[in-house]
């Protein structure tokens, strides 16, 4: 059972009612998450949003600033976050807010390297939670000393300090209804010799849960183009084992995560990149070819929410990042409204990492990406292990909950 049975809330003491606010998961219940961007908020209002069908909703980002005292909900669009928290409540929803981001952990390092700083900071964070009236908050550090956007500040003892932060905060939290979790790259934090922990058994005790980045495992900056988001890695070739939810699970699980902690991040979205109809076809056919090469030097426009050239956190001009959220495939013509390839586009379904690609030979774009298939793989994984459940990164990113109907038509 995913979500509480009206049995639940029936058995539920009647005083339950009187709060202001009782989220609808039991404890144990598994947990299906979506991720909420503020910056999209206009494509996505609220009122679009399928609050019916998750559990926790996590707004993002609050960004870290220079001054510990201070988060910022600049470009994540704060006006929406009081209506966001109001409608999460109104639907029996936990509301949380990320904290960081691949542009908003510049300055998780240093709010973490004194013991004044790590105080402050959690007084920062725990009078937002209030300010906010937020249920819960999610840690999104990219990446404790390892450099993430290309300015961040990076200590050897970031993980160790990161820590420390974690119990403090968790102890300050003692007594109250908040959910602390931590967004995560595939292995474990590194350690002050830049290698993954061995044991994060102390982080699973201040930690509701940790939420596996399982994407960005390919992307324009590999050696050739691969799956976004593979489920298994192992029976890939050698020379393109990056990693996958099977590998990330077992690593974090292997360190001393538990499994019913563990929640495995899913994306709505994929990479695409210029492929030529030679290396994309196998062999004379018209199959595609796994991993083909790719070009180096240009990288497609992706979907609506991509830009020919941005601007980064660091201030450095980036060029189209070349992603693809479901709904931009469907917008773009990539695939029809129920989420199966148009005409004219070649698919294949990669059953080593269990995703699916799409090639248009015309403009040459292939792209890695998820659909229906490809989380309910995701979905049977989480039940077959007993994790705790999803994220799914961006909700707003999905068609017509294609794939959140897929993961959680799995789980029993
Ligand atoms: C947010 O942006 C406004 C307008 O640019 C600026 O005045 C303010 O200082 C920013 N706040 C933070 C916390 O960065
Ligand atoms: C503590 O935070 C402040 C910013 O609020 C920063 O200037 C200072 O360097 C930090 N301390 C350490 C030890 O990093
Ligand atoms: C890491 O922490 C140790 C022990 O507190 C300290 O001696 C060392 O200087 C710190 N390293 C850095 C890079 O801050
Ligand atoms: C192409 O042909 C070779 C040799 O017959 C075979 O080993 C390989 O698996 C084929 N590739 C695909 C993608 O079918
Ligand atoms: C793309 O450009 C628009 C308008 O210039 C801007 O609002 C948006 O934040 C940009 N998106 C990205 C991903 O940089
Ligand atoms: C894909 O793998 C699954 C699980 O091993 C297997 O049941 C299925 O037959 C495979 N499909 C193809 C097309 O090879």
């Amino acid at each position: 059972m995913l979500l509480t049975s009206p049995l639940f809330l029936l058995s539920l003491p009647l005083a339950a009612f009187a709060l202001p606010f009782q989220p609808r998961a039991a404890e144990s219940d598994k947990i299906a998450i979506g991720f909420y961007t503020g910056w999209h908020s206009d494509d996505v209002p609220l009122t679009s949003v399928s609050w019916d069908k998750y559990n926790t909703m996590i707004y993002a980002f609050a960004t870290t600033t220079p001054d510990v005292q201070t988060l910022s909900l600049n470009g994540s669009d704060g006006s929406v976050l009081p209506e966001f928290v109001k409608q999460a409540h109104a639907h029996g929803v936990s509301a949380h807010i990320s904290v960081g981001g691949w542009s908003g952990s510049k300055y998780f390092s240093s709010h973490f390297q004194s013991a004044e700083n790590r105080t402050a900071f959690a007084n920062t964070v725990l009078d937002f939670l209030n300010e906010y009236n937020l249920d819960g908050v999610d840690f999104d550090w990219e990446y404790p000393g390892v450099q993430g956007v290309g300015c961040n500040v990076v200590n050897a003892n970031d993980t160790a300090n990161f820590l420390a932060f974690l119990q403090e905060f968790r102890a300050a939290v003692s007594g109250k209804k908040i959910t602390i979790s931590a967004t995560t790259p595939l292995l474990p934090f590194r350690d002050a010799n830049g290698q993954p922990l061995t044991d994060v058994s102390e982080f699973a005790k201040v930690l509701d849960f940790i939420s596996i980045m399982n994407y960005d495992v390919n992307g324009p900056w590999s050696p050739r183009l691969g799956p976004n988001a593979p489920l298994q890695d192992s029976c890939a070739d050698t020379a393109y084992q990056f990693g996958s939810a099977a590998t990330a699970v077992k690593a974090w699980r292997a360190a001393g995560f538990p499994l019913k902690k563990t929640v495995l991040g899913v994306p709505s979205y994929g990479h695409s990149y210029y492929v030529t109809p030679s290396d994309a076809f196998a062999n004379n056919t018209k199959d595609l070819a796994p991993y083909p090469p790719f070009s180096k030097s240009k990288t497609p426009l992706g979907d609506g929410w991509d830009n020919t050239t941005s601007v980064d956190a660091c201030g450095v001009t980036q060029p189209s990042g070349g992603t693809w959220n479901l709904r931009g495939l469907v917008a773009g013509g990539w695939l029809s409204a129920d989420g199966k390839p148009a005409q004219g586009i070649y698919y294949s379904y990669d059953n080593c990492s269990r995703t699916p690609y799409l090639y248009n030979e015309n403009s040459q774009v292939m792209i890695s990406y998820d659909n229906a298939e490809s989380y309910a793989a995701k979905g049977r994984f989480i039940e077959e292990l007993g994790l705790r459940g999803f994220s799914l990164w961006e909700s707003g990113g999905d068609y017509n909950d294609i794939l959140l109907s897929a993961i959680k038509g799995t789980f029993n």
